[in-house]
């Protein structure tokens, strides 16, 4: 059966789903940690995987950038190609000082600047929160694994470019860590579904510092997201 952006048989895709917002890391993440892998769909070249990994059958997809994009391909995934676990790797934008370069982040919850949920939810406000359940196993792997994270919220942007700068000030007084434009969709979308979510984000720029990471840094943080959303899964299906 094919959805309008997804072109993959009804059984194409594992429980567990890694996704990160570009499809050649979806790519990359089926090529360097997992076996048997097949190719389960190209629609726009946004490409799709399934292998296993450590005898678990695992997906990977990319979700584009945004929540509309990411909207579009997690609730075709959750609606008509079975995935019970989402656990997005992607980057972000460091708000705190507490958090520095290359940090990982677990992200227990999301705000949004975006109307999406109040579009869904007849004008009301959900509170985009992890699965608990996932985000201890991932907190178990990291530490298991020895790479330090974070643990906090994060807010869901609809704009990179955002030119009012009083709102990085609003979100540090809030505590915010970090600013990326997926996670408070997912996280709602999968509450919707009865699925877990869990969002690992890496910051690749800051927004006080104004530092940015060069794209061979960005693979070798990627690598650890890939590794902790792995070893979360293996945790939780052993
Ligand atoms: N803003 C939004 N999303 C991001 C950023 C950012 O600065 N960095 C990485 N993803």
């Amino acid at each position: 059966m094919a959805t309008p952006h997804i072109s993959a048989q009804d059984d194409a895709f594992a429980e567990s789903i890694l996704l990160p917002g570009d499809p050649l890391r979806a790519r990359y993440i089926a090529e360097g940690f997992l076996e048997d892998v097949t190719e389960v769909t190209a629609v726009r070249n946004m490409l799709g995987f399934t292998g296993t990994y450590k005898g678990i059958p695992v997906s990977t997809m990319g979700t584009g950038m945004g929540i509309p994009s990411a909207s579009i391909y997690v609730t075709e995934l959750l609606r008509f190609y079975g995935v019970r676990r989402l656990i997005r790797v992607g980057s972000c934008g460091g708000i705190s000082t507490d958090v520095k370069m290359r940090d990982v982040i677990l992200a227990i919850g999301a705000g949004t600047d975006s109307l999406t949920n109040r579009t869904r939810y007849n004008g009301w406000d959900y509170a985009p929160t992890a699965n608990f359940e996932l985000l201890r196993a991932a907190a178990d792997a990291a530490s298991d694994l020895n790479i330090q994270t974070h643990v906090g919220n994060l807010h869901s942007s609809d704009l990179f470019y955002n030119t009012y700068t009083d709102s990085l000030k609003f979100w540090q007084r809030m505590g915010v860590l970090a600013v990326e434009m997926e996670t408070a969709a997912i996280y709602s979308l999968a509450a919707e579904a009865g699925a877990q979510a869990l969002s690992i984000v890496t910051v690749s720029d800051h927004l006080v510092t104004e530092e940015q990471t060069s794209s061979e840094e960005r693979e070798r943080t990627f690598d650890q997201m890939a590794r902790i959303a792995l070893e979360a899964i293996h945790k939780l299906e052993q």
